[in-house]
C-alpha cells in the first residue's frame, strides 16, 4: 500500500474514533450516576470498533484482544498511555483511560473467547518453516506451550497474521519498545524478514 492510501486509511479510521469517542463520551456520562464499572465498560464500545465486538479483529495491522492474558492486556494499556509503546492510534486513546478503566478493560478481553484458527496466506511449506523456527528459537518458553500466554507475554495463537508480523518487524527495528523490550529484541536479532514472515503465518493458524 502506498503511503498516501495507508494516510487516507488512518485519517478515515480517524474520524471513526473521533465519532466513536464521542458516542462514548455520551455513554459514560449518561452514567455517571452508576458505579464505576458500567462507565469503564461503556469505554469498551470504542474499542470494539477497531478490535471487534467479541474480541476478534476484522481489521487490518490491528490485533484480535480475546483471550490474551489480563496483565498483558493492562500492561500494553499503560505502556500506550505513558508513550513507551508508540501508536498514532492508541496513544490518544490510552490517554484518557484511568487506571480503574485499564483494570475492567483489561479483564473484560481477557474474559472473551480466543480467535479461532486465522485465515493466513502462504502454503504448508512456510507453515513448517514457521513451526521449526518457533521450536529453535523457543517461542514457547514465553508466550507457552500453545502459544496463549502468560502474564507479560501475549497470546500469539491465532493471531492475525498481518499484525503478528507487523509486530515482529516493529520489534526488529527498535519501533517497539515495551516491557520485555530486551526478550523480543534478542529474539528477532537475528532472524530474516522471510522468517519472521514464517513464524506469523505458523503462530496465525496454530491449533
Ligand atoms: C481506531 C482503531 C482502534 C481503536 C478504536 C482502539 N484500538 Fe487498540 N489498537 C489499534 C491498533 C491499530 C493497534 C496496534 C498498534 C500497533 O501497531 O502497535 C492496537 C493495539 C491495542 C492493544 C495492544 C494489543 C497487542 O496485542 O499488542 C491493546 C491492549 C488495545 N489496542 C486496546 C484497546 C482498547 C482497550 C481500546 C478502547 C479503549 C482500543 N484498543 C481502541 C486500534 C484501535
Ligand atoms: C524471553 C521471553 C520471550 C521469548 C523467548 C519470545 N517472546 Fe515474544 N514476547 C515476549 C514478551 C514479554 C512480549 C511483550 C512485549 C511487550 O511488552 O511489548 C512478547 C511479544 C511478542 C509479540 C507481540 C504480540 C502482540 O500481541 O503484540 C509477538 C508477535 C511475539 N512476541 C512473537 C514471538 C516469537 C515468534 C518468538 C520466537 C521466535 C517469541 N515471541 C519469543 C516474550 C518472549
Amino acid at each position: 500500500m502506498g503511503v498516501i492510501a495507508r494516510m487516507r486509511l488512518w485519517a478515515t479510521r480517524w474520524r471513526m474514533v473521533l465519532g466513536l469517542a464521542s458516542l462514548a463520551t455520551g455513554i459514560s456520562s449518561g452514567m455517571a450516576q452508576a458505579a464505576d464499572l458500567p462507565a469503564a465498560l461503556a469505554k469498551a464500545e470504542t474499542c470494539i470498533a477497531c478490535h471487534g465486538a467479541t474480541g476478534v479483529s476484522q481489521m487490518p495491522e490491528t490485533p484480535s484482544l480475546a483471550g490474551q492474558p489480563e496483565s498483558f492486556l493492562q500492561w500494553q494499556l499503560v505502556y500506550f498511555r505513558s508513550g513507551t509503546r508508540k501508536s498514532a492510534v492508541m496513544q490518544p486513546l490510552a490517554a484518557s483511560l484511568t487506571d480503574d478503566d485499564v483494570r475492567v478493560l483489561s479483564k473484560h478481553f481477557a474474559s472473551m473467547v480466543p480467535p479461532p484458527r486465522a485465515t493466513a496466506s502462504g502454503d504448508q511449506a512456510m507453515y513448517t518453516v514457521g513451526l521449526k523456527l518457533a521450536q529453535q528459537n523457543r517461542c514457547a518458553s514465553c508466550h507457552k506451550e500453545d502459544y496463549s500466554g502468560a502474564q507479560a507475554a501475549p497470546r500469539t495463537a491465532n493471531q492475525r497474521e498481518d499484525y503478528l508480523l507487523k509486530a515482529l518487524r516493529d520489534f526488529k527495528a527498535g519501533k517497539r519498545t515495551g516491557g520485555g523490550v530486551a526478550a523480543m529484541a534478542d529474539v528477532v536479532y537475528p532472524l530474516a524478514d522471510d522468517q519472521l514472515r514464517a513464524l506469523a503465518n505458523f503462530m496465525a493458524q496454530y491449533h
